[in-house]
């Protein structure tokens, strides 16, 4: 079967995308799959198999393809516009369609959603491009700590902890820098549990085990240093929680696959408040991190599916 990958990208999530891709070629079965790598570099360019090629031959590549395995993260490539190409070149491919992964990408259309459908999300306000202020009636409402947030961004890319109001400017400046659209949410006090659901080709969902992470000493949260340092977070596969806290959370992440119409896989991000109070769904990533070390393949190793039969039931879903 003829496979391309394509990765890269022009997000800030460049490095972390060559390294899912890495990840996802030493684990493809070479037997079954005759693979094309499509690189995008930071500039936009396009390469085929190391060769410079404008973006009509890298269609045409992909569009000759069986199946498309889209491994970008962040904007220009998670968040529909590569999707929408590959639907346009008429080619089937791994994971969301156009729509849910536009939604997944952007925090506030996410969390409207999501709400919508009942599911708990955390307070916030949406800073659109030209606003700086938060208004006093906010401050209140949000309480301290904050997490000022670009609104389409991943991997806690221009993400800043906010102790004092004194510090938010230099926050939207950060966030800004990613992106004009800014979130200030209201920090939840808890533990911080993931959720894997995977699409099976019948159409079937499934939930891992929840995976809780814990960050050692220094980082204020999960922040971008932790997620890719080597020694600053351990993983909790099975997180320790009651099976109840379990079921439930596996039936929430089920849930916001469902109302965000997802396809293939989904991994949701939890806190679950110190109080004991329903789980707060703190965003979704429609393609989360695949490094061999990423929360995604790691749970579903948990769960006895090895990184190779997990790529082939993504790829067999795609292809159903
Ligand atoms: N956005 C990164 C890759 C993640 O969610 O794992
Ligand atoms: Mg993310």
């Amino acid at each position: 079967m003829k496979l391309a990958i394509v990765y890269g990208g022009r997000s800030g999530e460049h490095e972390v995308s060559c390294k899912s891709a890495h990840s996802i070629l030493a684990h493809l079965d070479r037997g079954r799959y005759d693979v094309t790598e499509v690189l995008i570099g930071r500039d936009g360019a396009w390469h085929v198999d190391g060769l410079p090629v404008g973006m009509g031959d890298a269609l045409r590549t992909l569009g000759r393809a069986d199946v498309v395995f889209p491994a970008l993260h962040g904007p220009y490539g998670e968040d529909g516009t590569v999707q929408s190409l590959l639907e346009l070149a008429g080619v089937p491919y791994v994971g969301s369609g156009v729509l849910a992964s536009a939604t997944g990408m952007d925090k506030e259309f996410t969390k409207k959603i999501l709400a919508a459908d009942g599911l708990r999300v955390a307070d916030g306000a949406v800073l659109r491009p030209g606003t700086d202020e938060l208004s006093p009636a906010d401050r209140d409402r949000l309480g301290l700590p904050v997490f000022v947030k670009p609104a389409r961004a991943g991997s806690s890319i221009g993400v800043t902890r906010v102790d004092d109001w004194a510090a938010l400017p230099a926050a939207l400046d950060a966030a800004r820098a990613c992106d004009g659209k800014v979130l200030v949410e209201a920090g939840v006090t808890g533990r911080e549990v993931d959720v894997a659901v995977l699409q099976f080709p019948d159409g079937s969902l499934r939930a891992g085990p929840p995976l809780e992470i814990r960050v050692t000493d220094g980082h204020g949260f999960f922040d971008y240093d932790a997620k890719y340092t080597a020694g600053e977070v351990v993983f909790d596969i099975p997180a320790r929680l009651d099976a109840a806290v379990t079921s439930r959370l596996q039936e929430l992440a089920i849930q916001a696959f469902t109302a965000l119409d997802c396809r293939g896989l989904l991994r949701v991000d939890f806190f679950l408040p110190a109080d004991g109070g329903e789980p707060v769904l703190n965003e979704v990533n429609t393609f989360p991190g695949f490094t061999s070390a990423s929360q995604y393949p790691r749970m579903w190793q948990a769960a006895g599916m090895s990184y190779p039969e997990l790529l082939d039931t993504l790829i067999a879903t795609a292809l159903a």
